[in-house]
Parts: structure tokens; sequence; C-alpha cells
């Protein structure tokens, strides 16, 4: 066992998500170490307080050093989308991997995994799939593991990433007509980003919550309709909207995506995803926060920037 420091590594904690979890752990008096692949980054974030390490999931050597002194680690890497050599094969289960392996060598028993909700056995949503893999690895390899299903995140951030509400922002405020895939009868339980710090730092302080898979959501299941509406009341805007056959919009990015210079607005990974649930019955986020998580509704004035 590894001397016991107050050292927690982020991975992953320059993000959207990561920036609360990085903010909540530190305000929980821990020390916080950043991975961070850029100077850029090293630099923003030193001028934040947080001590960083250099340090890629795909790079096992760079994870060993970044591993130094550290008591517990939190896994925040994944992607959504596919690009070029980052699949979700090498980023969500081998870069997983590479952080549980590099853990162990340090003798370091503790981990708390960022999931999904819906990750399983499902081949055919690889990014579910790759999660649930990614879960499983550290199940077996980590002591002391906790792991968390967030159901779709929202909340105000200083990082350029694109989050779900700001796309569907952009489609409200710049879109004639709005479609809703597959009649945008999809369910969401939204999480504020805020409340996903808070529910990271508990379940990292808490020893009961050892072992545990923890489903988070916020308090209102919202269908992807029932959120364009919520978006379009926050910013006075009233647009028809049009329901369109998923098969449909699935073919507009099959025509887009051999085209040079030109992006699909959804992949048709992101189009599958929409017809799983996103809603948990067992919402973990309670107790873990010891309050009641924010809602959707009446929390959007982080959204004007994009409206
Ligand atoms: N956003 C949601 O609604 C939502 C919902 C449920 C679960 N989640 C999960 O929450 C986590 C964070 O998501 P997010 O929305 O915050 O994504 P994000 O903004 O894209 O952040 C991803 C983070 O992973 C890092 N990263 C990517 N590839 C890496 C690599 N090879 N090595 C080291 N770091 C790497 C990024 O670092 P750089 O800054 O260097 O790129 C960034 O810090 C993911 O696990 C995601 O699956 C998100």
């Amino acid at each position: 066992m590894a001397e016991t420091t107050n050292i927690v590594l982020i991975a992953g904690g320059t993000g959207f998500v990561g920036e609360a979890v990085r903010n909540a752990i530190r305000d929980s008096g821990r020390q916080v170490r950043l991975l961070v692949r850029s100077r850029d980054d090293a630099e923003r974030m030193q001028e934040l307080g947080f001590e960083t390490a250099f340090g890629d999931s795909l790079d096992p050597q760079s994870l060993y050093a970044a591993m130094d002194g550290v008591d517990s680690v939190v896994n925040l890497v994944a992607i959504i989308k596919e690009s070029g050599d980052a699949t979700f094969e090498r980023i969500n289960f081998q870069g997983t991997a590479n952080l549980v392996n590099a853990a162990r060598q340090a003798s370091v028993a503790r981990l708390v995994q960022m999931s999904a909700l819906g990750a399983d056995n499902l081949p055919a949503f690889p990014y579910h799939h790759t999660k649930w893999r990614a879960e499983n690895y550290v199940k077996d390899h980590i002591p002391e593991w906790t792991i968390i299903r967030p159901s779709i995140i929202f909340g105000p951030s200083s990082s350029d990433e694109v989050q779900f509400a700001s796309q569907l922002a952009d489609l409200v405020s710049s879109a004639p007509v709005i479609p809703l895939p597959g009649g945008g009868t999809a369910r969401f339980q939204p999480i504020h980003t805020a409340d996903v710090g808070g529910a990271f730092t508990a379940a990292l302080t808490d020893d009961k919550y050892i072992g545990q898979t923890l489903e988070i959501g916020g308090p209102e299941v919202l269908t992807y309709a029932g959120m364009i509406d919520a978006i379009a009341e926050a910013s006075h805007v009233n647009k028809p909207k049009i329901p369109v056959p998923v098969p449909l919009i699935r073919f507009g990015v099959r025509l887009l995506a051999p085209l040079p210079g030109v992006e699909a607005p959804v992949t048709a990974e992101q189009l599958d995803m929409l017809q799983l649930d996103n809603t948990t019955a067992n919402n973990a986020a309670p107790e873990l926060l010891g309050y009641a998580p924010k809602p959707f509704r009446g929390n959007l004035d982080f959204l004007k920037d994009y409206l």
C-alpha cells in the first residue's frame, strides 16, 4: 500500500464536466493534480491554482509518472464522438485500462470512474459498450472502485467544449423550424454540472460508496422535445417543431459524410443513442448530495451565450 497522501489525480479534468468536478473536489480540501495534454492547458490550470502532470491516456509511460504520490484517481476521460484514431475503443476502453494499470503499478487503491447511464453490453452502441467494458476493467482491477453513471449533463462552463444543451440552444436559435428526431420522445434526466461535481466529491470522500455503481440524474424526466421547449421558453423563442424520422436524418448524415470539410451536425452513433432511455429509477444524486439536484428548467441562464 502506498503511503496515504491527500493528492487526487483527475484525468479529463480540463473538459466540460471536469471543471465542476475539479473545483468541487478541491473545495472539499483535497489537493488536485490534473492530467494535461498541452502546455497551454498546463499554464491555464496552474493559473487557476491546480497542480498539473503531463499525460495522455493512450501513453502508459506518461501515466506512471503522473501517479507519483497519488492517493486516489478520478477518471473522466472519454469521447462521445469518434474522430480519426480517437476511437471509442481506444479512448473509452483502452485509455481507462491504461490508467487503471498505472494506478495499480503505483499501488493506488481508490478510483472513481465516470461512466454514463445506459452503459451496457450493447455492441451496436459503441459508446455505451466501451463505457461498460471500461467499468468492468475498473471493477476487475481496482480494489476500491466507485462507478458513477450520469444522465446528460448541463451547466455553465468556461471550456469551449460543446454540450448537449448548448447544441439544442444553437438549434433553437438558428433553425427556422426545429426538427425532432424520431418525434423527440427520447427521455432524459439532465443533471447540473455543480451536482455532478458534488456527487463525485461525496463518492470519493465516503467509503460507503466503495464497490458501488451509482446512477445519477436531475429531479425531472424530460423528453428531447421537452428540453427543446424549456430552452425555447427560457429564450423567449417561439418556433414550430416538426417530427423527423430517424432514418431520414441518418440518410442526410450519410450524404454529408464523404464531403471534404463538411461536418454533419450529428453522428450516426449519436442518432442511435437517441433511441436509448437516459433516465434512472434509482437516482443516487439526492443521497450523495444531501439535497435535491437542480432542475433543468430554471437553470438555463448560462445558455444566453448560445441564443
Ligand atoms: N457531457 C455529458 O452530458 C456527459 C453525460 C454522461 C457522461 N459523461 C462523461 O463525462 C466525461 C467527461 O465528458 P465531457 O462532456 O466533460 O467531455 P469533454 O469536455 O470532451 O472532456 C474530455 C476530457 O478528456 C480529456 N481527454 C480526451 N482524450 C484524452 C486522452 N487521450 N488522454 C488524456 N485526456 C484525454 C480531455 O482533455 P483535453 O482537454 O486535452 O482534450 C478532456 O479533459 C466523459 O467520460 C463522458 O463520457 C458526459
